[in-house]
């Protein structure tokens, strides 16, 4: 009889638990992030002090976008909201998020690589924002990423090499970006049975070269080639000068040729 009622004294509070106990690393996360974002079209209106503090009720979540499991932060799907501002490196305080979505708005800044210590993440989109700076290679440490959608941002420099380690990569994009320099043979050419991924992930990069791209017309002038261009257009100017000196020549023998025959007609015949 005792047994039972301490069995479900027991039950009731380990139930209870996940109630009143908030995860201290997801209201950091949060309560950054909530700083970080700006949200002109008010649709973050239930992020408030009090939900950020508990934003998980088991499995529901008291803010929008919000998807809770066991009481931590699990999915934050806040895309298409008209969102600015920045991405705070805190989010890296969500330890058990598995997918962020922070597509379509107008987010500006870097990407973190602070993002690297989101060991669980499996789905990363960031598209069509207005990211700047370099893609993080920390993401490489992310071992589960599946997707990494970055496309449609503003974001510079190199590929990295190392993303092509990412066993689990099934969907990369980076399309219409300001990437530049040759595209990772790891990603485009990847060993084994590994997902290689084609040209659809790289378009609209007007810096970025290499297979699968097509070899760009205006980068196909190699040093050769403007050589060539080079003395090939001296050849043709010195034909062509060659040939007016010679037709000048020919010209003025014939007017000489045309005189002499003027003179011998005005000379009188012996
Ligand atoms: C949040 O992350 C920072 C940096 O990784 C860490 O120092 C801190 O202990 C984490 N947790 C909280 C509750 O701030
Ligand atoms: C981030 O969150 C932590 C914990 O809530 C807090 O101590 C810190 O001041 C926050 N940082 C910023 C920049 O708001
Ligand atoms: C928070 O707001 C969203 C809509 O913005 C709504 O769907 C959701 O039910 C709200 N959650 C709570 C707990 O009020
Ligand atoms: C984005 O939101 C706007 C309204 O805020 C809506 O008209 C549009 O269809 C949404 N786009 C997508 C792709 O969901
Ligand atoms: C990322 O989000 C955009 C728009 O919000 C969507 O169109 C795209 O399919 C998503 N990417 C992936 C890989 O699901
Ligand atoms: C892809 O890699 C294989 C060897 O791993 C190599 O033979 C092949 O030429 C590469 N293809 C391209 C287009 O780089
Ligand atoms: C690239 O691969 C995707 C699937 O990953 C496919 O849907 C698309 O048609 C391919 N595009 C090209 C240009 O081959």
């Amino acid at each position: 009889m005792v047994g039972c009622t301490l069995l479900i004294l027991g039950l009731l509070a380990s139930a209870a638990l996940p109630l009143s106990s908030s995860d201290p690393n997801d209201e950091a996360c949060l309560i950054n992030l909530s700083q970080s974002l700006e949200d002109p079209t008010n649709s973050l209106h239930n992020w408030t002090k009090s939900n950020l503090a508990n934003p998980c009720n088991g499995f529901n979540s008291y803010i929008h976008g919000a998807t809770c499991n066991s009481g931590r932060i699990y999915k934050l799907s806040l895309n298409n909201l008209s969102l600015r501002g920045s991405i705070s490196p805190f989010l890296a305080n969500c330890t058990n998020l598995q997918a962020l979505d922070l597509s379509s708005n107008f987010l500006t800044g870097p990407i973190p690589s602070d993002l690297q210590y989101l060991v669980n993440l499996a789905v990363l989109n960031l598209s069509a924002n207005r990211l700047t700076d370099q893609i993080p290679q920390e993401l490489a440490f992310c071992a589960y990423l599946n997707v990494i959608d970055l496309h449609d941002n503003l974001l510079t420099g190199q590929i990295p090499q190392r993303l092509g380690l990412l066993v689990r990569l099934s969907t990369f994009d980076v399309s219409n970006n300001h990437l530049s320099g040759p595209i990772p043979s790891t990603l485009a050419n990847r060993s084994g049975n590994l997902p290689k991924f084609n040209a659809s992930s790289f378009y609209g990069n007007k810096d970025l070269y290499g297979y699968p791209l097509a070899p760009m017309k205006n980068r196909g002038l190699s040093v050769i080639a403007i050589v060539g261009i080079g003395l090939g257009s001296g050849l043709v100017s010195l034909v062509l000068s060659f040939t007016a000196v010679c037709i000048w020549l020919k010209i003025t023998e014939r007017k000489m040729v045309a005189e002499e025959g003027k003179i011998s007609q005005l000379m009188p015949d012996y």
